[in-house]
């Protein structure tokens, strides 16, 4: 029914403003002179909102960028997906802003659930989440972004096909935002706070990333895909291994990969925890940027690429170093299948039947999923065609449950056109609609596997921790390409190595799989699909009415918080000393509590719920001033009520695990005002800053010991800490029950611009009181 013909869209070619980046690039080399700078330094620093300032500033005047300074950056663009776009998007409105600043956009694709196929799912998961998509949509109209509906493609898909471009910087809420990075830009995953610093045109600030060279050689021949480079290299660097380094490709295999199997490659470097990945500007751009009806993209870059060698922006200039460098070579790299519970426990496709073995994995994989923001490529998916088609002939039919995901509409109504789906569907395959489904949980089994038992599947998606497919953490989900996958799904049997083994045939006969051949692209570029996935304007409309919900238990409006007393902090108690670690996850836990992102009411009822007591040891167990016994949350909420702001003592790196902004806003919103650690993980001690609160080391670790939980606390030297930009020196004054008082010395890392953050009461506080100015 969604069959369409029609040749790629003439949508208006989101073209990066390349004048106005240039001329940033120009001041860099001035500032910089001969330094060489690889492709990912041009476009960050061309990107700086006062290069001078970050470029020179603890930098030993410009000789030690990288790992040093502190860039404040202007992103081109945002995108934003459906679940974290709302509290991005309510954050946005307290500022009062008319539209923002720079163009963005709203992907509604996590949220959708795949069970029996695109035609039932999608509106049952729209009819279940109207009211977060009415708000997004409504949201996205009056403040002029463009709103992808349910149904119309994965964000990261939709922007490769639509905004991703050569030398643009942008900002995404999701952490494979960095898969723009296979068309040649940084994209860099975000939480909605960040984002919101671009939306309303403030500097979003990230430590100049260290450059991990990443070398390709030859050619990927037989079996091997650009997915296998990215199995491969997260198997060499674990999934830390990348922290600190955005990646950088280069070298002659670069030519030879697809713009999809890049962008393949750079959306699965979130996996080994790098700021981002980058391929640059290289000769398969031209025809997706084509296919996908953007020429006048291809006519911008020419003066940006080619046409000066003053320029020179989209590549690395010649002999420059990077800070780490690993080459690949991809003429003898094999396919590879990572897992299970981690990305980066990676099996050459060769080894695989013994580690099977050795580590016990199951005999079976019960399902094989193809698709998703990672590989739903018309390459990946004419490949796996052209081995679903092998099988056919052969009479043969999967034996494993298998799904497909196209990644968007663009991409299923070309692969409906091509017959491609109609081959898959044949073949028992199940289509799901455009959207993540089962990559982030959202998968209704229907087959035999209970909540629970051991079992294994095989997907081409990009991450496999406990729990991530089916929310069954006994799910032992492998990662590989689409194609081998798609092969294995026919054997169903996990020690089954398509290149070498054989099928028995119900004729008696064998089976030999032949190494899959697929198309780069659609020959006459990609269809249109169903209209009504095309996104709303970019015009904002002041006339639309944000439509929230009073009664709504997922959707709530911001107050923006209590600015900073003019005063010290007097009178703070201690609600919950914390014993070990504490994570994001921890301060504010996931699964189930996503569904209230967008009602921070609600989601602070997960509040430190995974802490555990230092005095008793128990988890989630408070005490009041009387010794009754209360969760965390629920003695928050209970001083909140009587007035009682408090602080948290916790110990070493609070606040480590993903980024999430909910773990600082729960706190403030429950009246927390100083977290006081051991030590902070650095992007969640900047968090707290940004929604007010006050985040203090002590000087002497073992000060921990000395204070407990109800103890009473005034600040001394903190007011005037901030009044002077982050300058003085800071004590506790610690009060026991029994009367006993001393002080304690602690650490701030408050930067000028940060005090001003806590004075106002937050970071959006202060620019909607500029905004007002
Ligand atoms: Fe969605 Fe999975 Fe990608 S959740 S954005 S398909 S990583």
């Amino acid at each position: 029914a969604l069959a369409q013909t029609q040749a790629a869209p003439k949508r208006k070619a989101a073209i990066p403003p390349y004048q106005k980046i240039l001329k940033k690039f120009e001041d860099v080399r001035t500032i910089l002179g001969a330094r060489k700078l690889t492709l990912a330094e041009k476009i960050l620093y061309a990107h700086l909102d006062n290069p001078e300032e970050s470029l020179l500033a603890n930098t030993d005047n410009g000789r030690s960028i990288r790992g040093n300074a502190n860039l404040k950056l202007k992103p081109d663009r945002v995108a934003m997906q459906d679940a974290s776009a709302q509290m991005a998007i309510l954050q946005f409105m307290t500022c009062n802003l008319p539209s923002t600043a720079v163009p963005a956009s709203i992907h509604c694709d996590h949220m959708i659930v795949g069970e029996k196929g695109a035609d039932t799912d999608l509106p049952n998961s729209i009819a279940g989440n109207k009211e977060v998509f009415d708000f997004l949509e409504s949201a996205a109209k009056r403040y002029g972004i463009e709103f992808w509906p349910p149904g119309a493609g994965i964000i990261h898909q939709t922007v490769l096909e639509n905004y991703a471009a050569p030398g643009l910087m942008m900002l995404g809420t999701d952490s494979h935002t960095p898969n723009a990075g296979g068309l040649g830009a940084i994209a860099i995953g975000v939480g909605g706070a960040d984002a919101v610093d671009a939306l309303v045109d403030a500097p979003w600030e990230l430590k100049a990333p260290k450059i991990l060279g990443v070398r390709l050689e030859g050619k990927l021949t037989g079996w091997a895909s650009p997915k296998d480079v990215i199995l491969h290299l997260a198997g060499r660097l674990t999934v830390r291994g990348g922290t600190g380094y955005l990646i950088e490709y280069h070298g002659p295999g670069v030519d030879t990969l697809s713009c999809t199997g890049m962008a393949t490659i750079c959306n699965m470097g979130a996996e080994v925890g790098a700021t981002t990945s980058i391929f640059p500007f290289s000769d398969n751009h031209i025809p997706y940027l084509k296919a996908t009806g953007r020429d006048a993209i291809l006519d911008a870059v020419k003066g940006v690429a080619y046409g000066s060698e003053k320029y020179n922006f989209l590549r690395a200039d010649n002999g420059v170093e990077y800070d780490q460098e690993i080459t690949i070579n991809l003429s003898s790299l094999e396919p590879h299948i990572n897992g299970p519970f981690t990305p980066d426990l990676s099996t050459p496709l060769s080894k695989f039947k013994d580690a099977v073995q050795t580590n016990k994995w199951p005999d079976t994989f019960s399902a094989g999923l193809i698709g998703s923001c990672t590989n739903s490529s018309y390459e990946d998916m004419t490949r796996a065609e052209d081995l679903v088609k092998q099988a056919q002939a052969a009479g043969l039919k999967p034996k494993a449950d298998f799904f497909i995901t196209p990644g968007s509409e663009q991409v299923r109504a070309t692969l409906e056109d091509s017959k491609t789906l109609e081959t898959f569907t044949n073949a028992g395959g199940i289509v799901l609609a455009n959207a993540c489904g089962p990559c982030i949980g959202q998968w209704k089994r229907t087959d035999e596997v209970k909540k629970g038992e051991d079992n294994a599947i095989i997907c081409s998606y990009n991450r496999n921790f406990p729990g991530r497919n089916d929310g069954n953490r006994r799910t032992m989900s492998f990662l590989a390409s689409p194609e081998i996958v798609t092969a294995v799904s026919y054997a169903g049997s996990t020690s089954f190595n398509p290149i070498t083994d054989e099928i028995p045939l119900p004729s008696g006969g064998k089976f030999k799989f032949q190494a899959p051949k697929g198309a780069q692209l659609p020959g006459s570029g990609f269809a249109v699909g169903n209209p009504a996935f095309l996104p709303s304007s970019a015009d904002p409309d002041p006339t639309v009415e944000v439509v929230v919900d009073p009664a709504s238990d997922r959707l709530a409006l911001l107050d923006p918080f209590e600015p900073f007393p003019a005063s010290e902090l007097e009178g703070l108690k201690v609600l919950y000393k914390v014993k070990g670690q504490c994570t994001t996850d921890t301060i504010s836990a996931a699964g189930p509590w996503l569904k209230y992102k967008g009602h921070l009411p609600n989601i602070a009822e997960n509040t430190l719920i995974g802490a555990i007591n230092a005095a008793t040891g128990e988890t989630n167990v408070a005490y009041d001033d009387d010794g009754s016994k209360l969760s965390i949350p629920d003695l928050a909420k209970k001083w909140k009520e009587k007035g009682q702001h408090w602080l948290v003592v916790a110990e070493d790196n609070y606040g480590e695990g993903s980024a999430r902004e909910h773990a600082a806003l729960q706190p403030r919103y429950l009246g927390g005002q100083i977290i006081l650690a051991k030590s902070f993980a650095r992007i969640h001690e900047t968090n707290l800053k940004k929604q007010g609160v006050v985040p203090l080391t002590f000087a002497n670790k073992e000060d921990y010991d000395r204070i407990d939980a109800c103890d009473t606390v005034d600040t001394e030297g903190l007011w005037d800490v901030l009044q002077n930009g982050g300058r003085g020196e800071v004590t506790l004054r610690v009060t026991k029950a029994n009367g006993e008082s001393f002080s304690i010395p602690v650490k701030h890392t408050l930067s000028k611009d940060q005090c001003g953050f806590i004075l106002a009461g937050s970071a959006l506080n202060l620019l909607a009181k500029r905004g007002q100015s």
